[in-house]
């Protein structure tokens, strides 16, 4: 695997690539790579002849009092895993390559952003678009792949992507998660042990509203109350429990059939999120 840090290098390898008609796929991260980060290469890997992976921490994306000091820096071992799966080229820019002081154009999806994470997290989704829109316009990829645990973030980038004529496709590959069903991600590490053991009852109370709107003739907004107060009594604080229609993440209406369950919660100092979509047998009813 070769390892870049300046565009210029990353662009001519990849013009290299581009001469001899080799496709490419790209998956950015913020490091910190787990099985699920491991998964979205092998997928890239099917995709297309050369895959290029990104580790950039992008400042942009965190708020002023959340963990861009803290996030888990893993830099060493993360070649490892990505040697192990075969990926093709590291890009590992500093701040200054991504955001020169002279910088000053922002990217907003407007609508999408303002929902579920992007209330509790403001400025969030902006930053994550900047970024991805930066990364994109670098590396110029075939296709791109991002993981489906972050629903809304997927959302927000196949929107821009759209809106902005980005000659690409937008592939979410389906949330790897533990035996016990917690979701994999970077920030489990700041889970305590007896954290550790409670967190899987977050993907555990989505299943089960899952099964119970699945069976429901109204909307469910008993069932997601009901599983709320559950995960406050189980220790979570709550930032929001979710049922939305699959397509444009709003609220999901009586006779929506594909629905997805959005849900972020606190447990102690580690911010969780998590969803789990699935259809409604309208017609059963
Ligand atoms: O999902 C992430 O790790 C980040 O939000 C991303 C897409 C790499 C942008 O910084």
């Amino acid at each position: 695997m070769q390892i870049v840090s300046s565009i210029a290098e990353l662009r001519s390898i990849i013009q290299n690539w581009r001469q001899s008609k080799q496709t490419l796929a790209f998956v950015p991260t913020m490091g910190n790579l787990h099985s699920g980060h491991l998964e979205l290469v092998n997928e890239a890997r099917k995709r297309a002849d050369k895959v290029v992976v990104s580790i950039f921490v992008n400042p942009t994306q965190f708020g002023p009092n959340e963990d861009f000091v803290t996030y888990p820096r893993t830099e060493q071992q993360d070649v490892v895993r990505l040697t192990s799966v075969a990926a093709d080229l590291l890009f590992l820019p500093t701040t200054e390559t991504m955001y020169p002081e002279s910088s000053q154009t922002q990217i907003s999806v407007a609508g999408l952003s303002t929902l579920h994470c992007g209330s509790h997290r403001p400025g969030h989704f902006d930053g994550v678009a900047l970024v991805v829109c930066k990364l994109l316009n670098i590396v110029q990829p075939d296709c791109l792949l991002l993981g489906e645990k972050d629903f809304q973030q997927l959302a927000v980038i196949r929107q821009m992507v759209t809106d902005l004529n980005m000659p690409l496709e937008v592939i979410g590959i389906p949330t790897v998660r533990e035996a016990d069903g917690l979701a994999m991600s970077s920030r489990n590490v700041y889970l305590s042990a007896q954290e550790r053991q409670v967190a899987p009852m977050l993907y555990q109370c989505l299943c089960l509203t899952r099964d119970a709107i699945k069976v429901s003739q109204a909307i469910g907004q008993n069932v997601l109350d009901e599983q709320a107060a559950r995960l406050q009594q189980l220790g979570f604080a709550v930032d929001y429990f979710h049922l939305c229609r699959r397509d444009d993440l709003l609220p999901a209406g009586p006779l929506d059939k594909e629905l997805i369950l959005l849900a972020a919660v606190r447990l102690g100092k580690t911010r969780l999120i998590d969803n789990i979509y699935f259809d409604r047998a309208l017609e059963d009813r």
